[in-house]
């Protein structure tokens, strides 16, 4: 929230019904014991996602997309503890408060995961048509024969070429971009309200993953589910996000509708990350990386997480940390810069760039 005195816009747009979020996340913490201390992976995480939109969380490895994404499903482990005072609502429903069973019951039905390594979550022995009838028959009660239907026009609806023939087949007899859509297939046979893809393209190559990404769009069209993209290329979410959000820290550093971030970004994070876009009108993918890395869950930087790699930081930014602003209606940014706009001047520029 901003400090200055705009109106606080009704909660409730006139002649609508109030309505609960898909999903909703309030102050997410979810740590590790780990040699030398704790790491907090996901540390006062806020997100919204609502029905049937696509929302692109980003940030570079380290910055606890995945931790996020398994917190949601309560599968962070047995280490890993997701802390008092957290929330997750699916519809208002209160996640971590569901006993086990229907916890279960949430998973892959109200919401399913898709991840990098489709091979790992496949079973190697088992024929894709009977491993996705087992998604649908671990959900709902239906025949066999109506499961193994649902399978095959699951991976129709893919773009599985000859699903029937393809059903019979064993994982290691698809190529990784078919296995990658049987993994999708299988997510959606039940039909999820939401679809969380973490970095469902990144194990592919570059055409294979626009095809993916493509499909997932068509999908969600189709389907009408939401879907979180999570991905460490801001690139990836530009065509197929309405809204993104930027995670550094186990926090989010910025969130705005997708053409207002790439239009503007506020945080000089998600600046360094759209630099680091590769090109299409660069002849190489030249290197244009964020120096510096992520720092370990174990001992983020006070005051602003990122000033030790920023190249505005001054004093404040060393010592105060920044809650999210608000940068433009809809828009908001943990930076201080928001604040002190004069202040966007590097500090590595030579005395006479300076105003
Ligand atoms: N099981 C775990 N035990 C200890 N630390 C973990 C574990 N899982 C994740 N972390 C730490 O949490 C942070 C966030 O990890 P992760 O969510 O995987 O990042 P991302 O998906 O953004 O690359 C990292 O510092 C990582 O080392
Ligand atoms: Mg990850």
């Amino acid at each position: 929230m901003t400090g200055s005195a705009t109106p606080a816009t009704p909660a409730t747009p006139p002649g609508r019904e109030a309505r609960v979020p898909l999903l909703e996340l309030r102050d997410l913490r979810v740590t590790f014991p780990v040699a030398g201390g704790v790491a907090r992976a996901v540390d006062g995480l806020d997100l919204l996602v609502e029905a049937g939109e696509t929302v692109g969380l980003v940030g570079e490895s380290g910055c606890g997309k995945s931790v996020t994404a398994l917190a949601i499903l309560r599968l962070v482990g047995p280490d890993g503890h997701i802390a008092h005072g957290s929330s997750v609502r699916l519809e208002g429903r209160d996640l971590l408060a569901l006993p086990g069973k229907e916890m279960r019951a949430v998973r892959g039905n109200h919401v399913a995961l898709v991840f990098q390594e489709p091979l790992s979550a496949l079973n190697p022995v088992l024929r894709i048509g009977a491993q996705i009838a087992e998604a649908v028959r671990a959900h709902e009660s239906v025949t066999r024969a109506t499961a193994r239907w649902r399978a095959i026009e699951m991976l129709t609806m893919v773009g599985l070429p000859e699903a029937e023939r393809r059903a019979r087949q064993y994982p290691h007899q698809l190529s990784g971009g078919m296995r990658q859509r049987v993994m999708i297939a299988m997510a959606l046979v039940c039909r999820p309200k939401l679809l969380i893809a973490d970095e469902p393209t990144t194990a592919l190559d570059v055409t294979i993953q626009a095809e993916i990404l493509e499909l997932l769009a068509e999908l969600q069209r189709k389907l009408g589910m939401a879907v979180l993209l999570i991905t460490h290329n801001l690139g990836l979410v530009a065509e197929t996000t309405q809204r993104v959000a930027v995670m550094y820290g186990g926090q989010i550093v910025e969130e705005a509708a997708t053409e207002a971030l790439f239009a503007r970004a506020a945080h000089p994070y998600t600046e360094g990350l759209l630099a680091a876009v590769p090109r299409l009108d660069e002849p190489r993918e030249r290197l244009r990386v964020i120096p510096g890395q992520v720092p370990p869950a174990t001992s983020w930087p006070a005051g602003c997480r990122f000033h030790p790699r920023c190249p505005y930081a001054w004093e404040r930014c060393r010592t105060e940390a920044p809650p999210l602003l608000e940068a433009a209606p809809g828009h908001r940014a943990r930076c201080w810069l928001v604040e002190e706009p004069a202040r966007r001047t590097r500090a590595d520029a030579p005395p006479g760039e300076k105003p």
